[in-house]
């Protein structure tokens, strides 16, 4: 599709790179991103991967058995779950703030979606997905760059702090800092890895990073980084002081 004024991720443009713009949006997002997964086709979505080749690549490097428990958040309608199905993985958590895109995935799965636990969740506000068992990955690819202020970003880490497990995998993929100011009509907060390795903290060790220029369906640019993190550090306390130590 030829990119536009009226289609083009242009911030200016009436309908934004990721099929639409709201003045309020953060009134409620709920809405927001239902309306975003009704709007347009799945693969006509400024974020549509037909193969999910980047986080394909640094979960192989996990090197996880195939009774891991994988966390998707803001899981949208990827191609990634359908891909980690085929490869046996059994204990896949697919979870987004809008019950339309989740039902479009699991449309799309058919009879295997009944092989992945469905969480509807707010991370700004979770009431399921904080009681779950802990998990061996948790992966956000184009989510956490929504939560602009500190306190949102906050709420994301100690949510994501309480379920990655000891040992466990974190993969981020984020606009890195020459990606755009917005997407889906939403400003968004931009990261290198210095910054994201900052927020997970001393407990989070940089496994890889890379930049990656991803190719929207209308053909305009993105330029995200994509990080891999393992928790390899426990915090001990004892007698008031916190010690830390290396596995
Ligand atoms: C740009 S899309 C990316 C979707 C998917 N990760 C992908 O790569 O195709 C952002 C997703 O984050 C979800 N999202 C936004 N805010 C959220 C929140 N507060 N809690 C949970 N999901 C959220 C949206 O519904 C949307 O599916």
């Amino acid at each position: 599709m030829k990119s536009t004024k009226e289609n083009s991720c242009d911030i200016s443009a009436k309908i934004s790179c990721c099929s639409i713009e709201d003045d309020s949006p953060k009134k409620d997002l709920k809405v927001h991103w239902d309306r975003a997964y009704e709007k347009a086709t799945v693969d006509k979505l400024g974020w549509y991967e037909d193969f999910p080749k980047p986080s394909l690549q640094l979960i192989e490097k996990c090197y996880f058995d195939s009774n891991a428990r994988l966390l998707n958040v803001g899981v949208g309608a990827t191609n990634l779950i359908d891909e980690l199905l085929k490869k046996g993985y059994k204990n896949i958590i697919a979870s987004d703030i809008s019950k339309k895109a989740i039902d479009e995935l699991k449309t799309r799965l058919e009879e295997k979606s009944k092989k992945v636990e469905w969480i509807v969740d707010d991370l700004m506000n979770s009431n399921e997905l904080n009681k779950i068992e802990s998990v061996d990955l948790w992966h956000d690819r184009a989510v956490l760059h929504f939560f602009n202020n500190q306190e949102e970003q906050d709420k994301y880490f100690s949510l994501l702090k309480k379920l990655v497990k000891q040992n466990g995998f974190v993969i981020i993929a984020v606009f890195n800092l020459n990606g755009a100011e917005k997407c889906s009509g939403l400003p968004v907060f931009r990261y290198n890895e210095k910054m994201l390795s900052e927020k997970l903290g001393s407990e989070f060790s940089l496994m890889e990073n890379f930049n990656f220029t991803y190719t929207m369906p209308s053909g305009d640019k993105r330029e995200y980084i994509y990080t891999l993190f393992q928790r390899v550090k426990v915090m001990i306390k004892e007698q008031s002081r916190v010690h830390s130590i290396f596995f």
